[in-house]
């Protein structure tokens, strides 16, 4: 009997107090995507410091369906917050993209009003807090992705 009240005690501690502990982590880790959207043209743009494309929809797509959706700020600049259960920061680095719906025409009347600008997502580093931090360094510019 003793034995019995033993195991039983040892798995209402697992479910009671294990469990919550475990669940708390997985449903709080993150990844932080962050990048600045260029207002220009051409290959391989990184990180601009001028001419950058403010008030753009923003969208990280994954395998071509739509994860999320923002707009760039007046910096051109935006962020996303993944929760890791929903895209896996291995999978956001292999198999997503962020994706500018917004036509460069918007920024610029001399750009095109076809194509998108597109960036894969490489990654920084970690926080102690085990965040892992993306980011969207490379926008080039693709004709006829969408629309
Ligand atoms: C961007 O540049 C990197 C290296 O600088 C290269 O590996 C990559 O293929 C280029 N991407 C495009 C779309 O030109
Ligand atoms: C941003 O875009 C929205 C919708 O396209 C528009 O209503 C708004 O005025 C724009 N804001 C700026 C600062 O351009
Ligand atoms: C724009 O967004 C970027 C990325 O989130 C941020 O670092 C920057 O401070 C923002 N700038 C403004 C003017 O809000
Ligand atoms: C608009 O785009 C054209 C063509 O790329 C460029 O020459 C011009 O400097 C841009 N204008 C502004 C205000 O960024
Ligand atoms: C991650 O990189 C950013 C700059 O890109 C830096 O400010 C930050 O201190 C780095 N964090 C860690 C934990 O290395």
């Amino acid at each position: 009997m003793a034995v019995k009240l033993y195991a039983l005690l040892a798995v209402l501690m697992f479910a009671g107090v294990v469990l919550p502990i475990a669940h708390a982590q997985l449903g709080t880790l993150v990844s932080t995507i962050t990048g600045i959207v260029p207002c220009s043209l051409g290959n391989n743009i990184s990180l601009p410091t001028t001419n950058v494309f403010p008030n753009a929809s923003v969208q990280l797509t994954c395998g071509g369906n739509a994860i999320a959706t923002t707009t760039t700020n007046s910096s051109g600049g935006f962020s996303f917050v993944i929760p890791s259960l929903l895209v896996s920061p291995v999978d956001l680095i292999s198999k997503c993209n962020i994706l500018v719906t917004t036509p460069l025409v918007s920024c610029n009347a001399s750009l095109p009003t076809d194509g998108n600008l597109v960036s894969p997502l490489t990654f920084v580093n970690t926080t102690v807090s085990g965040i892992v931090r993306l980011a969207a360094v490379s926008f080039a510019f693709v004709r006829g992705l969408i629309g």
